[in-house]
């Protein structure tokens, strides 16, 4: 990986050459010594950080020039992430200002390259957001974000499976987009222009969910006045959405299992029997497989359902994806609310720390209330409104790469069943150097046959 470039903006010497001889091995170094110089650098070689020395020299031309060097650097590179060295004071104004972190001088080394690595691995992370968008049409799910090796999969097997027929079971804990999934198959099959009926099995009364799906005929029971069509018939040439089937009933099951062999249905009390033509694609957040082996779902319904299964991730097992929903739905909500806020480094290390119970929904509604109660341009850790119980401190960048870089360790062989030669070519690494990783970090490929 190249080094990502540092502008250092200090106008004393020797602090400058304290800083060259500290940081050039991890990153790429620029000099300027006041504001006009930073910002032709920032013009010609858009640095990724920027280190500036608040304190620069008075200069008669205004009253704060590490300030206004601040604001003018935020303005013409909003993207650029600004470390601040500060004396005593100006903290706060700077971080008003837009600088992503600080650092209280006289400068200790060892932590001004943590704060400045932090800075760059944020700034990465951002930049790969970017460009994720730029290339967002090219997944088959529409506003389903995902790089993790988890979710490529599912995209593909979904470019490959909407447009048959097949029956589709979802599992997943709950938040992590069963439900935008089924609809992205529904969208990408040749049924798009006829009816995605969706029905939540579990919201339902037993007696009720019967109606609901197969439809009524008049007098079938008290209150039945009228015939009724129902959702399997509503959902004629398009795709019946059946959430949490992992509720139905034995009699329902066997209902459903029914129509999955022979598509055709029979109103409640009515005699005749009708053909439907719908795609059926079911969700749960139960372990099925938990349920057949207690007798609570049956098998052979369970196997006409997951003729294709895909199992969507939770989200704390997505470590790349977290941050990169998260500025997703930052940008969305914060169009609505126009306030041009970003994420401040408490924010995002609560948002990588926190274990996401509700998944993606819960992160989806912590980015909104971040948006409503932040108090400066920046999102801060408290505003979002979650509790981080594991270790407060920082991760270095290099924990972070470790996380990372054993999370696809273990998709890759989890993929693969363990096999070392497809894992090394997925993850385009050397036999050898899996055997590495594999040792590294303790992780046994048996486990995955
Ligand atoms: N990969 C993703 N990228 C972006 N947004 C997502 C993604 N997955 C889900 N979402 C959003 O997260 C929210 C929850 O998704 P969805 O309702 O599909 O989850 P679910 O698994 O059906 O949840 P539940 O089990 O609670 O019914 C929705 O607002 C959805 O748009
Ligand atoms: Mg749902």
């Amino acid at each position: 990986m190249s080094k990502p470039t540092l502008l250092i903006v200090e106008d004393e010497e020797l602090i400058r050459a304290q800083l060259k001889c500290g940081l050039r091995d991890d990153f790429t170094l620029l000099f300027a010594e006041h504001a006009r110089e930073a910002l032709s650098a920032l013009k010609r070689e858009q640095p990724a950080l920027v280190c500036l020395d608040l304190g620069l020299l008075p200069d008669p031309e205004c009253a704060e020039p590490g300030l206004e060097a601040l604001d003018l650097i935020m303005k013409a590179a909003p993207q650029t992430k600004v470390v601040v060295l500060t004396g005593n004071g100006g903290r706060g104004s700077a971080v008003q200002l837009g600088a992503f972190d600080y650092h209280h001088k006289p400068i200790r080394l060892h932590d001004l390259k943590v704060a400045l690595q932090r800075a760059a691995y944020f700034q990465a992370i951002e930049a790969d957001v970017e460009k994720q968008r730029a290339g967002e049409a090219a997944t088959p799910c529409e506003g389903m974000l995902g790089r993790t090796s988890a979710m490529q999969e599912i995209f593909a097997v979904v470019s490959r499976i909407a447009r048959t027929d097949v029956t589709v079971l979802i599992q997943g804990e709950s938040g992590t987009g069963k439900e935008l999934l089924a609809r992205a198959i529904h969208s990408n099959s040749s049924r798009d222009r006829r009816p995605f009926v969706a029905i939540n099995c579990g919201a339902i009364p037993d007696t009720l969910l019967e109606s609901e799906l197969f439809g009524h005929e008049k007098g079938a029971y008290t209150g039945a006045h009228i015939q009724r069509k129902g959702r399997l018939e509503l959902a004629e040439g398009g795709t019946l959405f059946l959430d949490e089937v992992g509720e139905m009933s034995a009699l329902l099951q066997v209902k459903l299992l029914r129509f999955l062999q022979e598509r055709a249905i029979e109103r409640v009390g009515g005699r005749e029997v009708l053909r439907v033509d719908a795609r059926v694609v079911a969700a749960t957040n139960k372990d099925l497989k938990v349920e057949l082996q207690a007798g609570r779902f049956r098998e052979d319904l369970y196997y006409r359902l997951s003729v294709v299964n895909l199992t969507l991730p939770p989200l704390r097992n997505r470590a790349e994806d977290i941050v990169l929903i998260a500025n997703a739905f930052l940008q969305r909500s914060d169009k609505q609310h126009r306030r041009k806020l970003r994420f401040g480094s408490s924010a995002l290390e609560a948002i990588i720390h926190y274990a996401w119970p509700g998944n993606i929904r819960e992160l989806e509604n912590a980015v909104e209330r971040g948006v409503l109660m932040a108090r400066t341009k920046f999102i801060e850790a408290r505003d979002l409104g979650i509790e981080v119980k594991n270790d407060p401190d920082l991760i270095s960048l290099r924990e972070a790469r470790n996380r990372a870089e054993r999370n696809a360790l273990v998709d890759a062989l989890a993929k693969t069943r363990g096999n070392i030669t497809q894992g090394a070519r997925l993850l385009a690494v050397s036999r050898p150097k899996l055997h590495g990783l594999i040792a590294k970090y303790q992780v046994n490929a048996r486990d995955f046959r």
